[in-house]
């Protein structure tokens, strides 16, 4: 029995709205069925269309506001009408590094009912571990001499001892407390011969702190073609901002595409509040014609719960996703299905509650 969770539900865009509401329905329906989970929700419209109406994404005291919650629940963001410096730079990073969630996990993880688009696509089972606060993402740097033939643009990578370290770290964590043999590094020592040696360096020393954890490291390049040849061998990937981002559409991609990718953007410290969300954006290609999937959103809810020690019920909304999947009666376009946005959540929502009585006649 817990306190009790405070949760900051930030839908954004597009189809964000439209799959946290899913995600939502998933909670709402555990709440009922499982009286020690006391969660409550508090919508923020902070979104583009807030944007138009207000001239700012969200109110200046907007990072304090989401201090006070234990979590953070976030669909997707991005509009055509407002550019993604505002989107990006005014909303997702000043969450992201303000609060320090320096970790940003996605499973990669070939869901039961699901076929990859690899020939030698089975057992897909591994996580990507990315630093979330610094490295190629950074807005050091700036432009000289605007639209002349001698301009310049310089844009500085930040890779940092301690960034580094506390990102190897929690990969090393990870694999060790999940039972997992390897640690695979993404680097490009051979080019990026300043920042990428510190990176190998410290994870290298690192690794040196984990004697049952073999150390692997590959240059970006070979790793995004290992992605593809040899998809079943990895266990843990370790990535610097930029590296584990592309690795992860490509990751997605190989389970089966966006609409099946959650992701957990951490505090480790447990300082501030973590936010977790669909590796998908707004979508607007399908935005409101309700047929995008909301697995990857119900999922990255699974994985809050599970950061919020509710591993039991993560792994219901894990399984009964895969139940809904198996069955092949519910499938959105992505999958090749008619189903809609909100079929699909419904048909989790059944398969929990039938888990559910299950397990209650079960121990009857
Ligand atoms: P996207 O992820 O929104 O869409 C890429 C493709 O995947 C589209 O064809 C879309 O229809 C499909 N797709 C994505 N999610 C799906 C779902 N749940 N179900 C079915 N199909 C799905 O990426 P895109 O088009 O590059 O970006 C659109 C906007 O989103 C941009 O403004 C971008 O900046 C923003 N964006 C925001 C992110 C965030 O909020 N964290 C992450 C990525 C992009
Ligand atoms: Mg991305």
């Amino acid at each position: 029995m817990n306190s009790g969770y405070q949760i900051a539900v930030l839908p954004g865009d597009g189809i964000g709205p439209e799959v946290v509401n899913e995600a939502i329905k998933v909670l709402e329906l555990l709440k009922k069925l499982d009286s020690s989970l006391n969660i409550e929700f508090e919508t923020f419209d902070w979104s583009s269309e807030y944007y138009l109406e207000h001239g700012h994404i969200m109110p200046p005291n907007g990072l304090e506001k989401l201090k006070e919650y234990d979590a953070i629940l976030f669909g997707a963001i991005g509009d055509h009408r407002v550019s993604d410096e505002v989107t990006i730079w005014q909303l997702i990073m000043p969450i992201r590094k303000q609060l320090q969630q320096y970790i940003n996990f996605r499973p990669v993880k070939l869901l039961k009912g699901v076929s990859s688009p690899l020939k030698n696509g089975h057992d897909i089972d591994f996580v990507i571990i990315r630093e979330n606060a610094e490295g190629e993402y950074s807005n050091s740097g700036g432009r000289l001499y605007h639209g002349a033939e001698e301009e310049i643009a310089v844009q500085n990578t930040i890779i940092t001892r301690l960034g580094t370290a506390k990102c190897a770290n929690y990969a090393f964590e990870y694999a060790e407390k999940h039972g997992k043999r390897k640690v695979t590094s993404a680097t490009k020592s051979n080019a990026i011969i300043h920042s990428m040696k510190l990176w190998d360096e410290v994870v290298d020393e690192v690794s040196g702190n984990y004697s049952s954890i073999s150390l692997e490291s590959y240059y970006i390049d070979a790793l995004a073609a290992y992605f593809v040849s040899k998809p079943a061998e990895f266990d843990v990937v370790v990535a610097s901002n930029l590296f584990g981002d592309i690795l992860s559409d490509l990751g997605s991609a190989v389970v089966g595409g966006l609409g099946l990718s959650p992701s957990a953007n951490i505090n480790p410290e447990g300082d501030f509040p973590s936010m977790f969300e669909p590796v998908h954006g707004s979508a607007p290609d399908i935005a409101g014609k309700g047929i995008a999937n909301p697995i990857a959103q119900i999922w990255s809810a699974a994985l809050m719960l599970e950061y919020l020690g509710r591993e039991d019920l993560g792994a219901l909304i894990v399984e009964s996703i895969e139940q809904v999947l198996l069955s092949r009666e519910v499938r959105t376009p992505d999958l090749g299905g008619t189903s809609t946005t909100s079929e699909m959540g419904t048909a989790i929502c059944d398969a929990i509650h039938q888990k559910l009585l299950r397990e209650k006649v079960d121990k009857l």
